[in-house]
């Protein structure tokens, strides 16, 4: 068993809901097993700038059921350079941790397998992010709720697109994955996605107008996903006003309203069973490897592949799509 004796948590990147069930977990998990444990304020700025806290398990008490961080987040410059790493990792001896666990997204775990290629301390990881883009991991913490959000926000649309007999294009987050676009748009109904994934193989709003999109129906809803390579919701709605003007077209982009709110069932049960996974890893002497879920089993990730590989999308969902718009 692994000589651990205090644990450090922290939350960086772009928040998701289920982040504080997953401190909560972790938190627990690690004074079940008599380890210590330490919350490490606003990411990795809070190993530079030494705020950090003893946590006791009233300090995750009544936060399983909020969005955000308790632990606040941020994208932190200085832990990209070398020198903000030797501050982080002198704060770690300074403060008695001699294990980290970070939640966050592809970014986040990037800078924790990085740090702990340099350092000789155990690093595991938790996929803490709306995007559901880490490799090895059918989910991600967030990536549920910020679906159901956009699904009832899309539902909401629909009903003005149907009275005005309008086409939308919805922009939903998740950087350059389509996981958001593609799974909402099945969840809401929508006609189509437009997805990075695929860009370059077709010209997937080409597709949709040849296929007389609107040929059963009046109005019409497209997801697109946010991306530099689609040009977005509004590259596809100035498209459309220039090549097919008979269209009716409106923008609505959901920005951060997809990242915000509490989180559903699925992600607290997820974030709740990762925590406890994380702590398990590391009395297992595990490190350098993010917490997944495959076929609703909890699995063990190496950084270097949970951050390297490109994440495929399910082709028959994108089938599947087409065929229900009819
Ligand atoms: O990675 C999560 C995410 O919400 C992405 O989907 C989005 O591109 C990005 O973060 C937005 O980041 P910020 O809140 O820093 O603008």
């Amino acid at each position: 068993m692994a000589n651990i004796k205090c644990v450090g948590l922290l939350t960086s990147g772009g928040d998701a809901p289920g982040m504080n069930a997953a401190i909560r977990a972790v938190t627990r998990a690690s004074i079940y097993n008599d380890l210590e444990v330490k919350g490490i304020y606003r990411g990795y700025k809070g190993l530079i700038t030494g705020e950090i806290l003893p946590f006791k398990t009233n300090n995750v008490s009544n936060i399983i059921q909020q969005g955000g961080t308790i632990l606040k987040t941020a994208r932190c410059v200085e832990f990209r350079e070398p020198e903000g790493r030797r501050t982080a990792y002198e704060t770690l001896q300074k403060e008695g941790i001699d294990a980290l666990v970070v939640i966050g997204g592809d970014g986040s775990l990037t800078g924790a397998r990085i740090f702990a290629q340099e350092y000789n301390i155990p690093v595991v990881g938790l996929p803490g992010t709306i995007d559901n883009d880490l490799y090895g991991t059918d989910t991600t913490i967030g990536y549920d709720t910020a679906l159901n959000t956009i699904m009832q926000a899309v539902d909401k649309i629909r009903d003005t697109a149907s009275s005005h007999e309008r086409l939308f294009f919805i922009e939903v987050m998740g950087r350059d994955a389509g996981f958001l676009a593609l799974n909402g748009a099945l969840a809401s109904g929508a006609e189509a996605a437009i997805i990075p994934e695929i860009w370059t193989e077709v010209d997937q709003l080409e597709e949709l107008i040849k296929n007389g999109f609107r040929k059963t129906k009046n109005s019409s809803i497209v997801l697109v996903a946010e991306s530099e390579i689609t040009g977005g919701a509004i590259g596809m709605a100035e498209r459309v006003k220039k090549e097919y003007p008979q269209y009716d077209v409106r923008v609505t982009i959901l920005g951060h309203i997809q990242r915000g709110g509490s989180p559903t069932a699925s992600d607290r049960i997820l974030a709740s069973r990762m925590g406890a996974a994380a702590i398990d890893a590391l009395m297992e002497d595990q490190r350098n490897v993010m917490m997944g879920v495959q076929d609703d089993t909890i699995v063990y990730v190496p950084f270097s592949k949970a951050v390297k590989k490109d994440k495929p999308i399910n082709r028959d969902l994108l089938n599947t799509l087409r065929i229900l718009s009819i």
